[in-house]
C-alpha cells in the first residue's frame, strides 16, 4: 500500500494507471476505521482493479460547536487495517493541501435539494462541506466507482444526486450498515459512549425495528412515530428527529408510499447517534 499526502502526486499516479486501462475504486473516509468502513473497502475491491482509500477529517463539514477537535484520529491503527486488506493507495492530505486558502475562502459545491431537512436541519452547513470535499477528492482520484455507507443515508443520496447533477462519470454504491452485536450501528462517534450508554444505545435499533413492524401491520405513520419518540425519550435519548421518509427524495412519506426509510438522529449523553432502516412494503 502506497501512502501519499500530495494531491497532485496521487492524481498523476492514478491517471497513469487509468491510461493503462485500470479501473479505480474509491472509499473516502475520515479515519478511525471500523468494520463498516472495511466492508466498503471489500465492496470496492470486487468492482475495481485499483483500490484507493482516503483519510481526511474534513473541517468544512463540522459546525462551530461540533467535535472537530476531539474527533478520533487513529492513523497508525487505520494504516494497519488497510494494509491487511491489501488496498493499493491511501491518501492522507493535510487541511492546507485540500483548502490552501482556508475552508471559508475555498470554492464550494452545494446541492440545492435533499440537504435542508433531516440532518441538515440541525447541521446547516454540513452537507455543503461534504459535497465540497467529496467533489475535490473525486477530482483528485477520478474514480470509476466509489462507496458510501448507508448509515449516513442522506449523505449517500446527496452524493448520488451531486454526481448526477454535475455529470460526474462515477458509479456510487451504498454499503449496508454494519452493527455491533447489540444492534448499534457502527460509527466512529460510538467511542464517545460509556459502556452503559453503549448498551442503552441498542434501543435506537430496537425502536426502528418496532416502528417497521407497526407500519407493516397498518398503524398510521403519525402514531408509530409518536410511539417511537416516546420510547426513545423514556430511555434517555434527546431526539433530533425521528421520521419516515421516501427513500429516493427523503421527503416525508404518505400512508400510500411503499419505499420508505425510517430515519432517526438522537443524542445519548454526548454523541448524536444516527440510524435508519429501508422498508419496502408489498
Ligand atoms: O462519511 C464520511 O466519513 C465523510 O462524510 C466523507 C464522505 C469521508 C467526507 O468527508
Amino acid at each position: 500500500m502506497k501512502i501519499i499526502d500530495n494531491p497532485v502526486a496521487l492524481q498523476q499516479e492514478l491517471l497513469t494507471l487509468k491510461k493503462k486501462g485500470k479501473s479505480i475504486g474509491f472509499v473516502p473516509t475520515m479515519g478511525n476505521l471500523h468494520a463498516g468502513h472495511l466492508s466498503l473497502v471489500q465492496l470496492i475491491k470486487k468492482q475495481s482493479d485499483i483500490v484507493v482509500c482516503s483519510i481526511f477529517v474534513n473541517p468544512a463539514q463540522f459546525g462551530e460547536n461540533e467535535d472537530l477537535a476531539s474527533y478520533p484520529r487513529t492513523l497508525s491503527e487505520d494504516i494497519q487495517k488497510l494494509e491487511a486488506l491489501g488496498i493499493d493507495y491511501l491518501f492522507t492530505p493535510t487541511d492546507n493541501q485540500i483548502y490552501p486558502h482556508g475552508k471559508n475562502k475555498h470554492s464550494s459545491v452545494e446541492l440545492n435539494r435533499l440537504t435542508e431537512h433531516l440532518c441538515g436541519s440541525s447541521r446547516p452547513d454540513h452537507f455543503k462541506g461534504v459535497t465540497t470535499v467529496v467533489c475535490i477528492l473525486f477530482n483528485i482520484v477520478q474514480p470509476d466507482v466509489a462507496a458510501f455507507g448507508k448509515k449516513d443515508y442522506q449523505q449517500y443520496q446527496v452524493i448520488k444526486a451531486m454526481t448526477r447533477d454535475l455529470m460526474m462519470p462515477i458509479k456510487i454504491i451504498g454499503g449496508e450498515i454494519v452493527r455491533e452485536s447489540n444492534g448499534l450501528a457502527m460509527s466512529s462517534r460510538n467511542t464517545y459512549l460509556s459502556k452503559a450508554e453503549k448498551e442503552k444505545a441498542s434501543t435506537l435499533r430496537q425502536t426502528i425495528l418496532s416502528t417497521a413492524e407497526q407500519i407493516k401491520s397498518g398503524t398510521s405513520l403519525e402514531k408509530t412515530i409518536e410511539n417511537a419518540i416516546n420510547n426513545l425519550k423514556r430511555h434517555g435519548f434527546k431526539i433530533d428527529y425521528f421520521k419516515v421518509v421516501r427513500q429516493n427524495d427523503l421527503q416525508e412519506a404518505q400512508q400510500t408510499d411503499k419505499s420508505l426509510l425510517i430515519a432517526c438522529a438522537a443524542w445519548l449523553g454526548q454523541p448524536r447517534l444516527i440510524d435508519n432502516l429501508e422498508l419496502n412494503l408489498n
